[in-house]
């Protein structure tokens, strides 16, 4: 007897279809699975055995023997233990329709359970291009393949379910297509918490509207990490194509929330400092994602970056200017996405009071420049954005005035990036901050005396062609929001003064 049933495998982002074949014949009874299976894979008997026991079907009394075709690819955990039960049930002669429009994809539990599995999404999307008309899901992820339109998806709960369905002694339901609710998108904090901090604020607004990477530097306490968390409240909303690329990196990574499956608000990830470089960047035998492309689409907040190891930040440079990540590993190389917007917030020194107006810093300069240089100068290059955040001040955090709302920011952002999406159009450039170089001279035109302010600002601070490039685009996103085709001296100027922290802390020569 032979069978084929279609199932799913995966490798980083990347789906591909396997096909289950299964041969039974006469001679010593016996249960093998070929094709370039790892060691879950070979588990896998012993799971659907104990399965199909509990089902209360016997395993054929015969020589069986599956292969997971293409042998050349490959497969590893548990993702085919639902098919190959599936194939046992063919055989056995419990299902006799055409299922080769159907794949199935589940681990198997001894007790005959479907557990859930990480990267449904993307399995789900390649069975829907390569026009399979259904497909037999973990009941704990039927709603997040429910995000994939135009397959019938079914969820199953267990082996059982499988036997009944196909016996016709209870059909499985159809999982509803999953739309989302508007109330997903919204989020609970807001800026107008933030009291005072005008020119932060306005900052990160710029920095929202380009998708310019942010500095904020400070003494404890004014703020820092209050106004980065309220930052995704500000940036643009997701596109469906935004989210689904999110959504697939975070399958795969086994952290889609069960009720709100398509992830549909940016990402806010705040990574502990002590991560491991792993962490950050992705690792592991076959390499999962770090945070940096959890991240994807939306916000890395490194906060108290010195703090980090050294090495580990060193990491971010390449994914930064790349907007992907490639890790190698015995098993293969996968290349995952990381397009975020990098946030970060520091002290300036390790009391945190360096600079401070009214506290004295107790730190030795020694000190103060031991621990500025944990930040190196390529990374410091990289923030396009330097904010200083100084103490609140009493009349504003005693003040009953009215802050403005993330909502009002948000629509001149939206503005903002409208003007950018006109500018981009036809190519894969997203906002400002990812101009490419060849573009740059094309879409940042200066007048006269910005290119000479420019010029005299490059001679005088020694700034290198990236900081160059990176002051141009932020100069754009600035005559954008000022509603300006070129741009002019007062923009170039502002963009200057937003990269005036690294000389104030980093040159060396500030007072404490
Ligand atoms: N501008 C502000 N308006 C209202 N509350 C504020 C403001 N700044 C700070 N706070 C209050 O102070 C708390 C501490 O702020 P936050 O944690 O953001 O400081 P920080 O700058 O990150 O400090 P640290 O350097 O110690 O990490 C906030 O949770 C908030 O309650
Ligand atoms: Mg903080």
């Amino acid at each position: 007897m032979f069978a084929k049933v279609r199932s799913l495998g995966l490798f980083g982002l990347n789906a591909f279809s396997v096909d289950v074949e299964i041969e039974t014949s006469k001679g010593t009874p016996a249960f093998e699975i070929v094709g370039l299976a790892d060691i879950v894979v070979k588990e896998s008997r012993e799971r659907i055995r104990s399965a199909l026991r509990s089902n209360g079907t016997a395993f054929p009394l015969a020589k069986v023997i599956v292969n997971l075709a293409p042998a050349d690819t490959k497969k590893s955990g548990s993702v085919h233990d639902l098919a190959i039960f599936v194939a046992l049930l063919c055989v056995t002669g419990q299902i006799n329709e055409d299922i080769s429009k159907s794949a199935f994809i589940g681990e198997v539990s001894l007790n005959g359970d479907v557990r859930h599995i990480n990267g449904v999404l993307p399995m789900v999307m390649l069975a829907k291009n390569e026009g399979f008309e259904s497909v037999f899901v973990p009941a704990d992820n039927a709603y997040e393949a429910s995000v994939v339109d135009g397959i019938t998806v079914y969820g199953v709960e267990n082996t059982a379910d499988i036997v009944k369905h196909f016996g016709r002694e209870a059909v499985l339901l159809p999982q509803r297509p999953y739309v989302v609710k508007p109330e997903e998108r919204f989020d609970v904090i807001d800026f107008a918490e933030v009291k005072g901090q005008h020119a932060a604020k306005k900052a990160l607004e710029y920095a929202a509207a380009g998708g310019h990477n942010v500095l904020m530097i400070g003494s404890p306490g004014s703020g820092k990490s209050m106004l980065a968390k309220r930052l995704t409240t500000i940036l643009p909303a997701m596109t469906f194509e935004e989210s689904i690329e999110t959504t697939n990196v975070h399958s795969v990574s086994g952290i889609v929330d069960k009720k709100t499956p398509l992830v549909t608000k940016r990402p806010f990830r705040s990574p502990h400092h002590t991560i491991s470089a792993a962490g950050l960047a992705g690792g592991g035998t076959i390499p999962r994602p770090g945070e940096i492309s959890l991240a994807h689409n939306g916000l890395l907040f490194l906060d108290e970056l010195a703090e980090f190891d050294r090495r580990t930040l060193e990491i971010l440079r390449q994914p930064l200017e790349d907007q992907q990540v490639t890790i190698s590993r015995a098993a293969g190389t996968i290349t995952y996405p990381c397009s975020f917007m990098l946030v970060a917030a520091m002290n300036p020194c390790p009391c945190g009071y360096y600079g401070h107006p009214a506290r004295k810093c107790i730190c030795g300069q020694g000190q103060v420049a031991k621990y500025l240089s944990k930040i190196s100068g390529p990374l410091l290059d990289r923030f396009d954005i330097h904010v200083e955040v100084p103490p609140v001040e009493f009349d504003n955090i005693s003040s009953t005035a009215k802050e403005e709302s993330s909502e009002a920011i948000r629509e001149r952002v939206q503005a903002a990036r409208e003007v950018q999406n006109k500018r981009f159009k036809g190519t894969n450039i997203t906002c400002n901050a990812k101009i490419t170089p060849e573009l740059l001279p094309e879409v940042c035109i200066m007048t006269d005396r910005a290119r000479e302010t420019l010029k005299n600002v490059f001679e005088k601070m020694g700034l290198s062609a990236r900081a160059y490039d990176r002051i141009l685009k932020v100069a754009r996103t600035i005559a954008d929001m000022n509603g300006s085709e070129v741009i002019d001296k007062p923009h170039i100027a502002q963009a200057v003064q937003f990269r005036s922290l690294d000389r104030k802390y980093w040159s060396g020569k500030a007072e404490p």
